[in-house]
């Protein structure tokens, strides 16, 4: 029986690795899942493990305000040797471009443990954009025995890299995760109602959106936009509610604390508006039923890029560069940066012109088929 461990720690890892656990866990004879959480995120990453049912065999619970990246690694790094003293994989497999997924991938390389990287290849080859993930996704590449890049794209920039481990295109995890919600709130309509209760109580009344008002789904949380970034970003969400009384803007906050100061700096201590609504971080099935309803989304994300275009909704993305260009070809995903003009000219755009609005809003699905734990699973067989 062959041990396979999958260490995640943040939101987003966890989005796109609980699909692949339960993966691994429909083949419990051939395989002994073992479960790490750093817990590089802590009320963030629960709330994904509580809906995909996952357990944790080990938690590093390494989350502390405040702590900056040198801490993240320097903790995860001497959790994770502490671990696999005890208990020694066949393989680790770890997700993307967090530190999690970086110092995790450097533990199992000093205790010599084969490292499985899944989402690898991206790349904007600009090591501050985003900052530390650029970098961070490197480093794991070049660690990595099973590189599993979700798109022939990822591929290339692998091959072109010489990457050392082997590399299968598998499609990106996340619309497994996706297909899973969508299909479960479709095939569900009290859940779908629950959903609507659940926002209401979280401080947006979706009903709103009954009589066709438009609504702009916000996230931002990038390290390189903090400061002056988001202060631009946020003025300009600020003015284009004021410009557009009628449409609805939702903003669900990252915990961050770099992320709320600018918010608080733009709006004033109370945020209460009349058509612009700032609400705690919302689980993924309720965050998927909003994006469902949203006509806009704009972003920082990198999940929601790929998210997004898969239920037809176009995507700014307020950043310089993206490690996910197959949206912006597909045409749904556009570059606006931390640009005040760019963000208010396009989000205005969209608004106002419905044939331009059209020509992003076509369902696209670049980065897979729903099926890539399967294919994980089968490379690892
Ligand atoms: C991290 C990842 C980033 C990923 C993002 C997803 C790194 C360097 N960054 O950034 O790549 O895109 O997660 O969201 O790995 N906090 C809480 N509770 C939570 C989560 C965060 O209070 O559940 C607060 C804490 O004060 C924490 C801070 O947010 O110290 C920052 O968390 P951290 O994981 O360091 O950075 P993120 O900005 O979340
Ligand atoms: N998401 C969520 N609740 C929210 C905001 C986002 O569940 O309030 C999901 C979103 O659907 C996507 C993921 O979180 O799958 C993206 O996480 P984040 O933007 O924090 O990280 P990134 O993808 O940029 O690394």
């Amino acid at each position: 029986m062959k041990k396979v461990m999958l260490v995640f720690g943040t939101r987003p890892e966890a989005i796109k690795m609980c699909p692949l656990v339960k993966e691994f866990q429909k083949r419990a004879d051939e395989f002994e899942t073992i479960v790490c959480v750093t817990g590089q995120h802590r009320e963030m990453l629960d709330q994904v493990l509580k809906i995909f049912e996952v357990t944790p065999d080990i938690d590093l619970n390494i989350m502390k305000q405040g702590q900056d990246l040198t801490d993240v690694t320097v903790r995860i790094l001497n959790g994770m040797r502490d671990v696999f003293k005890e208990c020694r994989p066949d393989v680790v497999l770890v997700h993307g471009d967090t530190t999690t997924s970086t110092a995790a991938a450097l533990a199992a390389f000093y205790a010599q443990i084969p490292v499985g990287h899944v989402e690898a290849g991206l790349r904007t080859h600009n090591i501050y954009s985003p900052w530390p993930e650029e970098m961070n996704r490197q480093v794991t590449g070049r660690i990595a025995a099973y590189n599993f890049a979700p798109t022939p794209l990822s591929e290339k920039n692998l091959i072109e890299e010489k990457a050392m481990g082997k590399i299968y295109v598998t499609g990106n995890t996340v619309i497994d995760a996706l297909h899973l919600v969508v299909n479960k709130l479709k095939e569900d309509a009290v859940l779908a109602e629950e959903q609507d209760a659940i926002l209401l109580n979280a401080g947006y009344d979706v009903t709103r959106l009954a009589d066709g008002k438009k609504l702009v789904l916000i996230t931002g949380h990038r390290r390189e936009n903090f400061g002056e970034g988001f202060i631009r970003m946020v003025t300009a969400m600020k003015d284009l509610s004021e410009k557009y009384p009628e449409v609805d803007f939702v903003y669900p906050m990252h915990l961050n604390p770099n992320v709320r100061k600018p918010i608080h700096e733009v709006f004033g201590e109370d945020l209460t508006r009349p058509n612009f609504f700032f609400i705690e971080p919302l689980q993924y099935l309720e965050f998927v039923h909003l994006m469902s309803k949203s006509t806009i989304v704009l972003t920082d994300s990198g999940g929601i890029q790929e998210e997004a275009p898969g239920l037809g909704k176009p995507v700014l993305v307020m950043r310089d560069t993206t490690e996910r260009p197959e949206a912006l070809d597909a045409g749904t995903v556009k570059l606006v940066g931390t640009d005040y003009d760019k963000i208010v000219t396009e989000v205005s755009c969209l608004l106002d012109d419905a044939a331009y609005y059209d020509t992003m809003s076509k369902a696209v699905n670049p980065y897979g088929d729903g099926l890539a734990c399967g294919r994980i699973v089968n490379v690892l067989r």
